[in-house]
């Protein structure tokens, strides 16, 4: 095949960031995606509809002139959140909350410790049909980090579920064979979404040969053998696992270093990315479901009008984003070639 066209897709899962990197990373992902859900991990985060209300107004002032592009948005949850909380964010436009244990991954120190205290708030979000979208690691220092997510799982999230189980749940970046098992057998309230990473790398990409700081992100990537059921996953063409591409910018310099920041800049090659990998598995076919239908039909939203068109075309992620301050990003893939490019969105 040398040119595939599907509906507008959707981002269901990404991080915009705030302030002049909204310059950057609003068009970037605007170029092919017609809406996106935005994760709140701000300084300070997106706790309430006021907060929600600004961001999204920040956002939309970054929008291309011309281009037609919908914030979804999200606040984060702490353990002060209340069933007003939820309510009033819900008004304001909020479809989802976003669950990060505290000290999982970036600004998340103030999220939360104490899962049981928003069980009235699940118990809210249940009734308003507001959906739960879950960071799934452990923070306990004991557990290793390659595990943290089956932990997750195992301690956690099928506690949750079974009390509520027409809490719609999107168990978010999935890593490992054991999530995607999980979400398979669970109820049709609980799917995952995949980033381009996962699907394309496992943890040797990350340390053989010298460490390589911007294939660094969280959930950290895993041995091949998960890395293939992920890849089988998207493969099979079920509807419970979508796209998300988890894109999350920090400049150069704070990954560059003794300890660096966990993130893959992935939004402005993301679709071409994840059709390269469909193309391998011989399952472009199933592709348009996973970018365009599936998340829509889960979060309730109607799928996009409109079309974008792929077209199979070699070309080089660049070395760097300028950001315009004298910063730049390494974007995820940086100085690799990929086959497919956008050519009409
Ligand atoms: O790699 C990641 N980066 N994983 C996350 O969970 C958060 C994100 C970020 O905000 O930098
Ligand atoms: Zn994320």
């Amino acid at each position: 095949m040398q040119e595939i066209t599907i509906q507008t897709p959707d981002d269901l899962h990404l991080h915009f960031r705030d302030e002049s990197m909204l310059l950057n990373t609003v068009p970037a992902t605007a170029r092919c995606f017609r809406r996106a859900i935005v994760m709140p991990n701000l300084v300070p985060p997106v706790t309430n509809a006021e907060r929600l209300t600004a961001y999204r107004e920040r956002i939309l002032s970054a929008v291309p002139p011309g281009k037609h592009f919908e914030p979804l948005m999200t606040i984060y949850l702490t353990d002060n959140t209340d069933k007003e909380t939820v309510t009033s964010a819900k008004a304001a436009g909020a479809v989802a909350a976003k669950l990060y244990p505290a000290g999982a991954t970036t600004n998340s120190d103030t999220a939360v410790t104490d899962l049981e205290r928003l069980y009235p708030v699940f118990e809210q979000m249940q009734k308003i049909d507001m959906l739960l979208l879950v960071h799934g690691e452990v923070t306990d220092t004991h557990i290793d980090i390659f595990d943290r997510e089956k932990e997750f799982i195992d301690q956690k999230l099928q506690v949750i579920h079974a009390r509520f189980p027409n809490l719609k749940i999107v168990f978010e970046h999935i890593t490992t064979k054991d999530a995607a098992d999980f979400v398979s057998q669970a109820n049709e309230f609980m799917a995952a979404t995949i980033t381009p990473q996962h699907l394309m790398l496992n943890r040797n990409d990350l340390l053989v040969g010298g460490i390589r700081p911007h294939n660094y992100c969280l959930p950290v990537l895993k041995r091949s053998t998960h890395q293939q059921a992920l890849r089988k996953a998207v493969q099979s063409g079920s509807h419970k696992f979508f796209l998300g591409t988890d894109s999350a910018p920090h400049e150069k310099h704070k990954k560059e270093t003794a300890c660096g920041c966990a993130g893959c800049y992935s939004a402005w090659s993301a679709i071409e990315l994840y059709a390269q990998v469909f193309e391998e598995l011989d399952a472009l076919d199933k592709l348009e479901g996973f970018a365009s239908h599936y998340g829509a039909d889960f979060y309730g939203l109607p799928r996009n009008q409109g079309t974008i068109t792929l077209k199979k075309e070699q070309w080089k992620i660049p070395d760097a984003i300028h950001l315009g301050n004298g910063e730049d990003i390494v974007p995820f893939f940086a100085g690799q070639t990929i086959n497919w490019k956008v050519t009409d969105a």
